[in-house]
């Protein structure tokens, strides 16, 4: 009677530490799903909640995130709580969270499905909600949007954690005088599609129309005279965020406000924008935070399709981007190791131009069959590149396998406080930061994963946003495992200072002095054959000769 109980209270027990084990790795509605994909979703957001700014509600899981930057906004009597911090320092800026926040929304309304199977859709809504109710807190009155909370000077100086933010913190804005197109179009994109997310999918039509109403006064400020980038205006964002142009801007935030009110007003300007600036004809370049023209094509090819242009141009810049080779004046090219790389933007994450480009192929391969297959195996390629089959074996997502990468830099989750030593101290880093996306290896398809080297190990807003969407597209489709799901082999090892690159140190630095050496002989035989011409005075002419 006794051993029946035992056994039976086993039995429970074992069922019990089953349900909780795959709770916590597949959280999954669907038994479809597959667990892997929904693990990455679940971490990608988990890596939004790690960055979030302000007073943390009850339900926060990070658990080594506090409340902070409580003051924001006292410098101009505004409440700019909240919100969510850039990278892997504390500074608030507008421009990339409303790009960033346009692609989830995006990779939401296109892939809702894939949310829905992973039983993602809340996290997804409260991912968005939490940098859209800033934005519309930072959009105060009708003249005014801010778009920087925090100072370069000041922020890049401190390493730590949150509890120890260094102020002054100020906050900036642009105004109808003091114009800012680029940052309010990009806005008024985010809070449009955050608006057809929550009114069409998501079912929370109170807020979906709070989110249009505050994109309809926030384009009325971008389309105020005079058009400039906002940098003009707030130079404190000079070499932080800086676009090249604001057109493209006026293109997407008038897209996405047709796309969330109906109101063809927008449709039309939007129309009229693209041909004024002349985008169908603009040399194709990767599409990132500071230019949406890439997306402009794409989203006016879904959203406008009987206006051909867009699908035209969508096809140029997809089929330049993704198949340079056949392209004249491609801005991009494959690494020996198959990853798309564009110079000048993949240097400093080449996860990004990959999975901006990837999610734009997606978006355009529902709209035309005769396309789908060639952007899609693009995209497939790329995704399995970032997911692991590579030759540093790696997922360039952290927290997912052994060979993630260990050291993003970032101030709060590493838990160093000493600027100086950021590699070093701790030597491991103290929190994982679950589902961050890092920078990336470099054009030889390397990855050192050392904390202080920002372009390969940096994490931040835009980073994760397009992956989100390639995430769900793959819940959506049913694809394959991940590819690090079979690696078994540790991720290979590249050490930067040592072996190899020692004695070729070495035997450089004996080439100068050699070269030196012969450069100075060279120079005093010059000398002493220009003083035998001229005598002593032509000395200093001596000098000027040779060296
Ligand atoms: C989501 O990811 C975090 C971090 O890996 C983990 O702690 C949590 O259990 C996951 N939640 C679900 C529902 O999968
Ligand atoms: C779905 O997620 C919610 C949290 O958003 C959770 O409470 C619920 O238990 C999950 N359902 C399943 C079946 O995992
Ligand atoms: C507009 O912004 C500029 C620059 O920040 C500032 O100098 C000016 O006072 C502002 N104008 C108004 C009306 O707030
Ligand atoms: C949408 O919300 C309404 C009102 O809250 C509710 O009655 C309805 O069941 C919801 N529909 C869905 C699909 O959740
Ligand atoms: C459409 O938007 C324009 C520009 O904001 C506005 O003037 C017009 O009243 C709107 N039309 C409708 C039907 O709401
Ligand atoms: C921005 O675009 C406008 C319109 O095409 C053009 O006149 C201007 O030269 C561009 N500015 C820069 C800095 O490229």
């Amino acid at each position: 009677m006794y051993l029946g109980r035992i056994i039976s209270s086993c039995l429970v027990l074992s069922f019990t530490i089953t349900t909780t084990f795959n709770n916590v790795m597949v959280s999954a509605q669907d038994s479809n799903v597959n667990p892997h994909y929904a693990a990455l979703l679940n971490n990608s957001m988990w890596f939004y909640e790690a960055q979030r700014s302000g007073k943390l509600p009850s339900d926060n899981r990070v658990s080594w995130r506090h409340d902070s930057g409580l003051q924001d906004g006292q410098d101009h009597n505004v409440d700019l709580t909240g919100g969510y911090y850039d990278a892997g320092d504390y500074l608030k800026f507008t421009l990339p969270l409303a790009h960033s926040l346009s692609l989830i929304s995006w990779g939401g309304i296109e892939w809702y499905d894939g949310y829905t199977k992973a039983n993602q859709t809340k996290a997804l809504q409260s991912t968005i909600r939490w940098g859209t109710d800033w934005l519309i807190k930072a959009h105060p009155d009708a003249n005014t949007l801010y778009v920087q909370v925090g100072s370069g000077e000041v922020d890049n100086n401190y390493w730590g954690p949150d509890t120890g933010i260094p102020t002054p913190r100020p906050s900036y804005a642009i105004n109808n005088t003091a114009t800012g197109t680029d940052v309010a179009a990009m806005t008024a994109a985010a809070l449009a599609s955050a608006s057809y997310l929550f009114g069409n999918l998501g079912n929370d039509t109170n807020y979906a129309s709070s989110l249009s109403n505050a994109a309809m006064s926030v384009f009325a400020l971008a389309e105020t005279a005079p058009f400039q980038v906002y940098t003009n205006s707030v130079p404190a964002a000079d070499n932080l965020y800086q676009t090249n142009n604001y057109t493209s801007q006026l293109v997407y935030g008038a897209l996405w406000l047709y796309k969330a009110t109906g109101n063809t007003t927008y449709r039309d300007k939007a129309s009229q924008y693209y041909d004024r600036f002349n985008l169908a004809n603009v040399p194709v370049s990767p599409m990132d935070w500071s230019d949406p023209t890439g997306a402009v094509h794409i989203l006016g090819a879904e959203l406008d399709s009987s206006n051909t242009k867009y699908a035209t141009a969508a096809k140029k810049w997809l089929d330049t981007m993704t198949n340079p080779s056949s392209a004249s004046n491609a801005p991009c090219f494959f690494t020996k190791g198959g990853l798309l790389w564009c110079d000048g933007y993949s240097d400093s994450n080449s996860m990004v131009p990959l999975q901006d480009t990837s999610f734009l192929a997606l978006v355009y391969s529902r709209l035309d069959s005769s396309k789908s297959q060639q952007y899609t195996d693009f995209a497939t390629k790329q995704i399995n590149y970032m997911l692991g089959d590579n030759y540093m074996l790696t997922p360039y997502v952290c927290g997912v396998h052994m060979n993630s990468p260990h050291n993003p830099h970032h101030a709060g989750a590493s838990g160093g406080t000493d600027i100086g030593n950021i590699d070093t101290s701790p030597p491991e880093e103290l929190h994982l930061l679950y589902g961050a996306i890092v920078g990336g290896p470099n054009k030889d398809d390397i990855f050192y994963d050392e904390r202080n080297d920002w372009t390969q190990t940096e994490v931040a807003l835009d980073y994760n946003a397009p992956f989100q969407g390639l995430v769900a597209y793959q819940i959506s489709t049913n694809a394959a495992d991940p590819p690090y799901v079979t690696i078994t082999s540790p991720r290979p090892n590249v050490s930067r200072s040592h072996g190899l690159a020692g004695w070729l140190i070495a035997v450089i630095v004996i080439v100068i002095l050699f070269l030196l050496a012969g450069a100075c002989y060279y120079a005093w035989l010059k000398r002493q054959a220009l003083k035998r011409r001229f005598g002593n005075g032509g000395g200093q002419q001596g000098y000027a000769v040779p060296v």
